[in-house]
């Protein structure tokens, strides 16, 4: 029996392994520089305070905290949470999952009906998209421009689809330094988006694992706190927010913020999956957060990461050729390149690889069907300050001689 024969097909899924496939070629290639990775630094850990904080909870309260748990999760937790929370939430709106994947893998169970649509900015988070694809929806995505999605587009898509019968059940974005592209969503556009999802009864599902990460500019407020605190509608939005970007994703912590509606069933889905957030990792961001570590760590962060964001845009800005547009974040640890000109950069992503430079080729974040191959993904929280300029350097010389083939 070939087993693979017996794989359910997900499209989505095999992107993911195309880019493991691609990235293989690139480790252990001595002198290599990688734009590609999405990793946070682990240099921002704060390793030495959460092993006091493992120690104390252990010997505190290790006869709770190892046992069995509480599925929707840990009301210390909980209650650091809503402190932190710039809406007012009760308990039974909070959700905590197993990182940001877990909770949209949840919302998306509970929503989701094969045949469904879900409609998401164009490019977005591949990992989102796989979740969506196995949930047996239909995945579409509109395109962005640099205040965030299109909002004309998207309506006049909503249109199309119900017109031809389809059921739309929410739209997925990520307002803040978005992956792929660094993009934040402008304040205006976060009203419109939600006034026309409240017209058009479609829920939105925000996903914010890098509004912390702001290293210039103000911040803006997040749809959650918008619809809740100037619409007074606690239903329309519902938002996934991690620490994986923050204190480390290896301790796979995030929690969902919703309607208490939605978060029963959610939690109905987590408890079939892991039974319980773990016990003892949810008492020590607890109480990271509640001893008033939290905040002056994100100030450490914001500090360790904004020479790596001014090297880039400048590398950027000093050699690439000017047929190349590329965004310019405030935060976040992407920026996303794109050409009017023919130029494909899966193709050109092996010819790269041999100057010892790779990238994310920018069609792998796009549903099935809506791929665009003129644009690729740069990631600046892993190469050094001088791996960027260098780098940067070569990326632009190696485009300039495409374009010029051109
Ligand atoms: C937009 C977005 N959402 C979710 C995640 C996954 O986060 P977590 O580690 O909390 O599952 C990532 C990770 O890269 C991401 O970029």
């Amino acid at each position: 029996m070939n087993l693979k024969d017996l794989y359910s097909k997900s499209t989505a899924g095999m992107k993911t392994s195309m880019i493991r496939e691609m990235l293989a070629q690139t480790k252990g290639v001595p002198g290599m520089i990688s734009f590609a990775g999405g990793f946070p630094s682990p240099a921002t850990f704060p390793v030495n305070t959460l092993n006091e904080l493992f120690q104390e909870v252990v010997t505190e309260s290790g006869s709770d905290t190892l046992q069995y748990g509480a599925s929707e999760g840990d009301n210390e937790l909980k209650k650091a949470l809503i402190s932190w929370e710039n809406v007012s939430l009760d308990t039974d709106e909070l959700l905590i999952t197993n990182g940001a994947t877990n909770g949209i893998y949840y919302f998306t169970r509970t929503l989701i009906n094969p045949g469904d649509v879900i409609l998401c900015e164009g490019p977005t988070f591949l990992g989102s998209v796989v979740s969506f694809e196995a949930s047996g929806a239909e995945v579409i995505s509109i395109d962005m421009d640099n205040q965030g999605i299109q909002l004309d587009l998207l309506e006049d898509k909503i249109k199309e689809l119900k017109s031809i019968g389809k059921t739309i059940k929410f739209f997925y974005t990520i307002p803040d330094f978005q992956n792929p592209t660094g993009i934040t969503m402008s304040l205006e556009r976060r009203h419109d988006l939600i006034k026309l999802m409240q017209k058009e009864q479609i829920l939105i599902l925000e996903d914010d694992p890098y509004g912390e990460l702001r290293y210039s500019g103000e911040k803006v407020k997040s749809l959650i706190e918008i619809a809740r605190n100037e619409y007074n509608d606690k239903k329309i939005v519902t938002t996934v927010k991690s620490f994986s970007k923050i204190l480390g994703p290896g301790l796979r912590m995030a929690y969902v913020m919703a309607d208490k509606e939605l978060i029963k069933p959610m939690c109905s889905w987590l408890q079939k999956v892991i039974v319980n957030p773990e016990g003892v990792t949810q008492r020590v961001v607890a109480k990271y957060i509640s001893k008033g570590y939290l905040e002056e760590h994100i100030k450490s962060i914001r500090e360790f990461y904004k020479p790596y964001q001014v090297a880039i845009i400048d590398a950027l800005t000093k050699y690439m050729p000017n047929e190349i547009e590329f965004t310019k974040p405030e935060g976040g640890i992407f920026i996303w390149l794109k050409t009017k000109k023919d130029i494909n950069f899966d193709e050109l992503f092996s010819e790269i690889v041999k100057e010892k430079v790779c990238y994310i080729p920018g069609s792998k974040f796009y549903p099935e069907h809506y791929e665009q191959y003129n644009c690729l993904r740069l990631n600046f929280s892993y190469p050094t300050i001088e791996q960027i300029y260098d780098g940067i350097k070569i990326l632009s010389e190696k485009i300039q001689t495409e374009l010029s083939k051109l």
